[in-house]
């Protein structure tokens, strides 16, 4: 791809306007996973250590723009970020006001300026020129490092890029690494390649299985393992029961889209043979085992015999079993969503267990979306993947792109 990267800069005693993705989970003021935090290390040190100046910027959730008051965005403040980057022996200010952050120029080499959650601005989301400029005069280069946030328009990613000459701004380390590593799924060589799905909704999903099922410039996928709450949509188009589940007709419509897709490229969909379903009230006959967790009571049911008011919360032993082997035998794995409710008592096996079989496995192995890599991190087994992607939307968008560039709003913005 014809980007300019970090290295290409002369960052020595410029200030650096770095738009990082530090979207990360918050709960009661406390900072639940430091992926994304950990991931952004490497182009601050990179810039650090060459005399730059940051002017440190992200999003954290949703929060609507211009109502202060609002509980909900005080506590999407990024000022929870500061004590994180402290206790790592950054130094770091915090300039909520972006007319103070532009006169403090002054600011010294190998410190950071973090400005305050872009999303509480009404410009980051109205595509404004004017907020645009407001950022540009924070700095005199450009870094986007915001791999999370380039399948969106914002405004600092966006128009912002277009603030700065071609030779002033670069993607950081991170998008660089990000991007490398996710060719190597999107555009994958390997005959023997398998994607691993799992989470709530198709939807997301869709543009990703139907790109990498088909056979163009590249190798397509040899098999699509599906479990999660996603699986209960096929099994369902297959006319099996699956429960106290609303399934509506666009999500029913595409999973027989892509069954469709599937057997039209040869390729195989491997679909749960049984289930852990709770608070059922299933017959004596049905049950093979039975598991006491914080969920109440869960069983084990074949997926034949799934009872109407049965919840799904997880794949079942066999299903592991039959996952696992088809696991075993790829050389190229790319995984996406969990097999259940990995963060409830009773539903986190299936996850648990897939991700094992997943870093067992001698494939390259690589995580992407919001769930799939926490769980990989709860589980310890991050180091035992080759990747883990912080996007979410953006990794699956980009792995459903034909042309990136053009594609990715974040991406085409920096474009010369
Ligand atoms: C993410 O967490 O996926 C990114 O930070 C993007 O966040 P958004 O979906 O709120 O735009």
């Amino acid at each position: 791809m014809n980007f300019k990267w970090l290295k290409t800069l002369n960052l020595n005693k410029k200030r650096i306007f770095l738009r990082a993705d530090l979207n990360i989970p918050l709960k009661n003021d406390q900072i639940l996973q430091d992926f994304k935090l950990e991931a952004i290390l490497p182009t601050i040190d990179f810039i650090l250590k060459n005399e730059g100046k940051i002017v440190l910027a992200t999003h954290i959730g949703r929060p609507e723009p211009g109502n202060k008051s609002d509980l909900l965005e005080k506590s999407l403040s990024t000022k929870i970020l500061i004590p994180w980057f402290k206790n790592r022996g950054y130094n770091i200010d915090y300039e909520p006001d972006l007319i103070m952050a532009e006169k403090k120029s002054h600011q010294n080499s190998n410190s950071i300026l973090l400005l305050e959650n872009l999303r509480y601005f009404v410009g980051e989301r109205e595509n404004s020129i004017k907020f645009a400029e407001l950022l540009a005069a924070t700095a005199d280069l450009y870094v986007n490092d915001a791999f999370g946030n380039i399948h969106r328009t914002d405004t600092s990613t966006t128009l912002l890029a277009k603030q700065f000459s071609p030779t002033k701004r670069s993607f950081g380390l991170l998008i660089e690494k990000e991007l490398k590593n996710l060719d190597q799924i999107r555009l994958n060589k390997s005959d023997n390649f398998v994607v691993v799905l799992g989470g709530i909704k198709i939807k997301d999903k869709i543009k990703m299985l139907e790109n990498l099922m088909t056979n163009t410039d590249k190798q397509k996928a040899r098999a699509f393992i599906i479990g999660g709450g996603i699986a209960l949509a096929f099994l369902k188009t297959k006319g099996l029961n699956v429960g106290n589940i609303e399934l509506d007709e666009q999500t029913l419509g595409m999973a027989e889209k892509i069954l469709h897709n599937a057997q039209e490229n040869d390729v195989e969909i491997i679909l749960p043979v049984d289930q852990i379903i709770k608070d059922a009230r299933v017959e004596a006959s049905m049950v093979e085992a039975s598991i006491v967790g914080n969920a109440g009571v869960a069983e084990i049911v074949d997926v034949e015999k799934i009872p109407t008011s049965a919840k799904c919360i997880d794949i079942g032993p066999k299903t592991i079993k039959l996952f696992s082997q088809e696991i075993k035998k790829a050389s190229v794995i790319f995984t996406n969503g969990t097999m259940g409710i990995y963060d409830m008592q009773g539903g986190e096996v299936g996850t648990q267990s897939i991700l094992q079989a997943i870093t067992d496995a001698n494939a390259l192995a690589i995580v992407g979306g919001g769930d799939a890599t926490a769980a990989t991190c709860i589980f310890g087994l991050q180091d035992k993947m080759d990747f883990l992607s912080t996007g979410g939307g953006a990794t699956l968008k980009y792995l459903g792109c034909k042309n990136p560039e053009q594609e990715m709003p974040g991406l085409q913005a920096m474009l010369d």
